[in-house]
């Protein structure tokens, strides 16, 4: 099959090349992001291969099915990027990769709670300075802390695990899921009770700012927020007033609303115009990742290894076990 890999980073074609050996298709690499504008670039492919930042709507999806596109296939677990109804009424299957490596990004959230809480960030910059004072470096134990998990299926569980293993107290709250070692709560004992509060749910319209100012409310005063799920479950004006009060304590991310614009790119020659991102990066108990908790050697090549099967499966009867429906 021909594929059009919008998107695409140096980083990508080794391991879907690799992944391809066997398989045999045809992959045409193209650096531009998927929009109803470049949608043309796929003219000739069947397939088009897309991640977390293109914008597959109906525009783009209807400018797709003009060029014989049937099949778009995410690299990635979150498909909220995906127009899905636009999708379907154009006829073009949808596929995803369910799962590829919960432990990395488990590892990363709990990263960032262990280098915000340790100041890890500042101390870097600090010792290389020749400034060895640890005034303002003071963090705390992760034994015998709360943490509640907002979402229970696979990074959360990742994510419990590990902290369980750390001596925490995990608090979760999933309507439809349950880990072992986890204790089960409501959304809101959940925010009073826990000292790190950890987001693991998808972004559905539910679940769009399900932290908002009225939750930052409930939660403990001086706790730490972390979001490596998706951008939009956090409201972030609503956080930016809450560092500014001192309601919220610290606050790591890996995913931001606006990060289409932002994540994936080297900007550092030019001068960005988001100005809640930049204001956010002014605060010193804020980390913010440009959306890399995925990204280790292992969940690369299970990710590509999983779209080509994909593609293959999809060539072969026209349907896919990893559809999105
Ligand atoms: P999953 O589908 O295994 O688990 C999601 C869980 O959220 C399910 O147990 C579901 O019952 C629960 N859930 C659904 N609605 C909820 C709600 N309103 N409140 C609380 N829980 C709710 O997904 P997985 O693999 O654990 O991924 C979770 C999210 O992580 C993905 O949706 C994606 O947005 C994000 N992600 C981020 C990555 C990154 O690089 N930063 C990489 C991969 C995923």
């Amino acid at each position: 099959m021909k594929i059009a890999f919008f998107n695409t980073k140096r980083y990508e074609k080794q391991p879907f090349e690799n992944a391809n050996r066997e398989a045999g298709h045809q992959f045409r690499w193209i650096d531009l992001p998927l929009r109803a504008e470049t949608a043309d670039l796929a003219k000739g492919c069947q397939a088009v291969c897309v991640f977390v930042n293109d914008q597959v709507d109906a525009a783009a999806l209807a400018r797709l099915q003009e060029n014989g596109v049937r099949l778009v296939a995410t690299r990635s677990a979150g498909y909220n990027h995906i127009d899905l109804p636009a999708a379907h009424a154009a006829g073009i299957t949808v596929v995803r990769v369910p799962a590829y490596s919960p432990y990395a990004v488990a590892e990363h959230t709990v990263a960032l709670m262990l280098s915000l809480n340790r100041h890890v960030h500042r101390a870097y910059s600090r010792v290389r300075d020749g400034n060895f004072s640890l005034d303002g470096l003071l963090g705390f134990d992760m034994h015998g802390k709360t943490v509640g998990l907002i979402g229970l299926g696979k990074i959360g569980a990742c994510t419990a695990r590990i902290l369980i293993g750390m001596g925490c107290r995990v608090l979760g709250y999933d309507p439809f899921s349950t880990v072992e070692g986890v204790t089960p709560v409501p959304l809101a004992q959940l925010l009073a009770e826990s000292d790190i509060v950890s987001l693991h749910c998808p972004l559905t319209a539910d679940t769009r700012h399900l932290i908002d100012a009225g939750a930052i409310a409930g939660m403990k005063r001086g706790a730490m927020l972390i979001n490596t799920s998706r951008g939009a479950l956090v409201d972030t004006l609503a956080v930016i007033e809450a560092l500014k009060s001192g309601q919220l304590g610290w606050l790591g991310i890996d995913v931001y609303e606006e990060e289409g614009e932002l994540f994936f790119s080297d900007l550092s020659e030019t001068v960005i115009q988001d100005d809640v991102f930049t204001r956010l990066l002014t605060f010193p108990n804020v980390l913010v990742t440009g959306h890399q908790a995925f990204f280790t050697a292992e969940a690369l090549g299970a990710i590509a290894a999983v779209t080509v099967r994909n593609i293959s499966e999809f060539e072969q009867s026209g349907t896919c076990g990893n559809a999105v429906t």
